[in-house]
């Protein structure tokens, strides 16, 4: 008998009891991408500000590589009982059931959502020896030249970024994949890489510090964080994309665990410091109505429905 299906066994035999002592020990926090970057940035505000409530630590794990595939296995495989979590994305929650045909355990049917988390708007970022001003002169350069840009691998949201720039622009970059755009913004500011489609939280306070240039936000609307950075429909290419995050269980997590950690993720995101912080990287934050596991779970439902035919039409398939 499969060791997930004992352990689930084990965690239903315990019965409510379990829940209500739960948690007892430490929490490990699976993060599909490098350290550094935005999902793990997000973690550990959230991390931190949850294992108040919860009494007890929850401990980041990075578990990268193929853009959060390697990280939702292990997730989806591990033991149902409260003490392994996961944060994901709109990439690798969603647009990754429909990329990677072999994925081996099912998004939906496998994980259990707990809390809908905040999204980011995505900034249209370069070097600073990019010779471009604006995003029209950026486009135009990019037709005119081979140049590499940034990605988190087939199916991140440096990856979705990129899809929806080619589509708004017409205009292209070479991808070069990294474990997470923490790790690729390094490579951005030295000059490596020379562009990237990127989460705010990450891309934000490098271009406010001037060590990258940023062109435009793809919002309907210009951030309260960032007022001075155009919309890309403003700056002549209108495009709308936001990265989501949430935060999962393995299936089987018993309901009265994952509406314990839902309410600790509520109690952080109320939380005036943890939102302040969350709006100063330009992010947009869910209703508490909209953080509830059920809620959640349509919502993923919905994207799913959204998100599949725009990425069969652009044609990308990993076998
Ligand atoms: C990261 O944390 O590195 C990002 O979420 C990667 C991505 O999806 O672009």
């Amino acid at each position: 008998m499969r060791r997930t299906a004992i352990a689930l066994l084990a965690v239903t035999a315990a019965g409510p009891a379990f829940a209500q002592a739960y948690p007892t020990k430490p929490i490990t926090l699976i993060v599909p991408f490098a350290a550094g970057g935005p999902t793990d940035l997000l973690a550990r505000i959230l991390g931190e500000r949850m294992s108040k409530e919860l009494g007890q630590q929850i401990i980041v794990e990075n578990v990268t590589g193929a853009a959060g595939t390697i990280a939702m296995t292990k997730l989806s495989r591990s033991t149902p009982d409260g003490y392994t979590i996961g944060i994901g994305h709109l990439g690798t929650n969603v647009v990754n059931g429909v990329i990677y045909t072999k994925l081996g355990f099912d998004l939906i049917g496998d994980l259990e959502p707990i809390a809908r988390l905040p999204a980011n708007p995505m900034l249209i970022v370069s070097s600073n020896q990019v010779p471009a001003k604006t995003l029209k002169e950026l486009v135009a350069y990019l037709k005119a030249n081979q140049v590499s840009g940034g990605t988190a691998g087939m199916g991140s949201g440096s990856h979705i970024g990129a899809l929806a720039f080619n589509a708004a622009t017409g205009a292209t970059y070479q991808l070069v994949p990294y474990r997470g755009t923490g790790p690729a913004m390094q490579d951005l500011i030295s000059n490596q890489i020379q562009v990237m489609v990127d989460q705010s939280s990450n891309s934000l306070p490098q271009a406010q510090g001037g060590k990258i240039r940023a062109y435009a936000v793809t919002s309907a609307k210009r951030s309260p964080a960032m007022p001075d950075i155009p919309t890309a429909a403003e700056a002549g290419y209108p495009m709308e994309v936001s990265i989501w995050n949430g935060l999962w269980a393995p299936k089987g997590t018993p309901k009265a665990i994952v509406d314990k950690l839902n309410a600790a993720a509520v109690a952080a995101m109320q939380d005036p410091a943890v939102r302040k912080r969350m709006e100063e990287l330009g992010q947009d934050l869910p209703t508490v109505e909209e953080m509830k596991p059920a809620a959640f779970a349509a919502f993923q439902k919905a994207e799913f429905a959204k998100w599949k035919p725009i990425i069969e039409k652009a044609g990308v398939k990993i076998e």
